[in-house]
């Protein structure tokens, strides 16, 4: 028997190895998504091996992510319960598509990933491998095992000479990749405390130690894509990587959130956002001047069902693929430019432009004019005003009956 296995190198992931070989008698291929994680990625080939998989294949993955799931999930303006840039929610997905490829590739039987019964990436994974072929096996060690605790896992590793990661304690349950970090667990687990950004923060400083000085960062977009960056074209990995850099500096887009799970509780999570926090705005800005109204509130409806069917999973969906549609018939527009200043956590308009701008100052104006007649205002609002009129009418007559 083989198995591909989600491998990223971590403790979870690294005691699979051993307890698939031992439970299934099988052999074991590590697969790493690379999705923009970084230094993660440093010395898992030899690692995996070490860890007793028998081949290991990183595959980058970080264009394809950037280009068909980020970016097409910034045009939608999608965030999870109104906050939540989906990091790691679009993350599995890709990487689950890949598993599948390769486990075709190379005769396995199953698939293996190393989330725990209680979130919500297992669904992700799980339904991503079932979209690409519905008669994979797929094996979930968290939820059979007995290991119950970080300490269990650790014992484990020890008694099979597993290398441990660096840090034994202390370490939050976090998801990395190049959009986003997602922090949970630990201190976090009590929403009373105040998170100790210090500790932990990744890509950003926070806000406090941020420079008293504020940065502008102008980006370009074409059809609701970021293509630019202070003029300068750059590939979308570019523009994050750079956005990132200059956001994180600033102490921009960390949100501290209490979000609730698709499988039932609730969950507080701190999330590092800097390059996304910045685009979204960015973006949002644009289409305030290039969506006209009607357009524009019913983005705000797709928005919210885009965001919790990518939370919940189904990214490989038609309903998913639909929403994609009616998003990118409401950017063909979407093409400007926007100027934003960055300042300790904040991140602040400073101008817009468009060719396709429906911002007309000439109708706006508070000063005189000349193309807008105010005469005819008076039939409108008679109009306009009249179930509530009527309304009115009905409840005086009650009254004084
Ligand atoms: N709560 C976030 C989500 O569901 C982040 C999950 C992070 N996953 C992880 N294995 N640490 O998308
Ligand atoms: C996990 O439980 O494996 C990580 C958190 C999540 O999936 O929501």
């Amino acid at each position: 028997k083989k198995v591909v296995l989600a491998y990223s190198g971590g403790l979870d992931t690294s005691i699979t190895i051993p307890w698939l070989k031992e439970n299934y008698g099988c052999e074991v291929i590590a697969v790493v998504g690379n999705v923009g994680q970084d230094d993660e990625l440093e010395g898992l080939e030899e690692k995996a091996i070490q860890t007793g998989a028998s081949k290991i294949f990183i595959e980058d993955l970080t264009d394809e992510f950037v280009e068909d799931f980020v970016f097409e999930t910034l045009k939608a303006g999608a965030k999870y319960e109104g906050k939540y840039l989906l990091g790691t929610s679009f993350a599995r997905p890709v990487i689950a598509k890949r598993l599948v490829e390769i486990a075709h590739r190379e005769g396995a039987d199953a698939i293996a990933h190393g989330c725990t019964g209680k979130g919500n990436d297992q669904v992700r994974f799980e339904l991503a491998v079932k979209a690409f072929d519905p008669d994979m096996e797929i094996i979930a060690p968290w939820r059979t095992w007995e290991l119950k605790s970080r300490e269990d896992e650790i014992e484990y590793a020890k008694e099979r000479n597993i290398p441990l990661p660096m840090k034994e304690d202390n370490i939050y349950s976090e998801d990395r990749n190049i959009w986003h970090v997602s922090h949970e667990g630990l201190d976090l687990e009590y929403p009373d405390t105040e998170p100790n950004y210090d500790n932990f923060l990744k890509m950003s400083v926070s806000p406090e130690n941020a420079p008293n000085t504020p940065t502008y960062v102008t980006i370009s977009f074409e059809k609701g894509i970021p293509v630019a960056v202070n003029g300068e074209k750059m590939s979308g990995k570019n523009i994050i990587k750079v956005l990132n850099k200059v956001g994180g500096e600033n102490g921009v887009g960390i949100d501290d959130i209490i979000e609730n799970r698709l499988v039932g509780m609730k969950v507080r999570g701190v999330y590092e956002n800097p390059g996304g926090a910045i685009l979204y705005k960015a973006h949002e800005i644009l289409e305030s001047i290039t969506l006209d109204g009607d357009t524009q509130h019913y983005k705000d409806v797709v928005s919210v069902e885009f965001a919790n069917v990518v939370y919940n999973g189904k990214w490989f969906s038609p309903l998913r693929e639909a929403l994609s549609a009616f998003v990118n018939k409401t950017q063909e527009t979407v093409t400007g430019e926007v100027k934003l200043k960055l300042y300790k956590g904040n991140i602040i308009n400073a101008g817009v432009t468009s060719p396709y701008s429906l911002y007309n100052e000439e109708f706006a104006t508070f000063g005189e004019d000349g193309v807008y007649d105010q005469h005819d205002s008076q039939g409108f609002v008679n109009l306009y005003s009249l179930s509530t009129k009527v309304q009115s009418m009905m409840k005086k007559k009650l009254k004084n009956n």
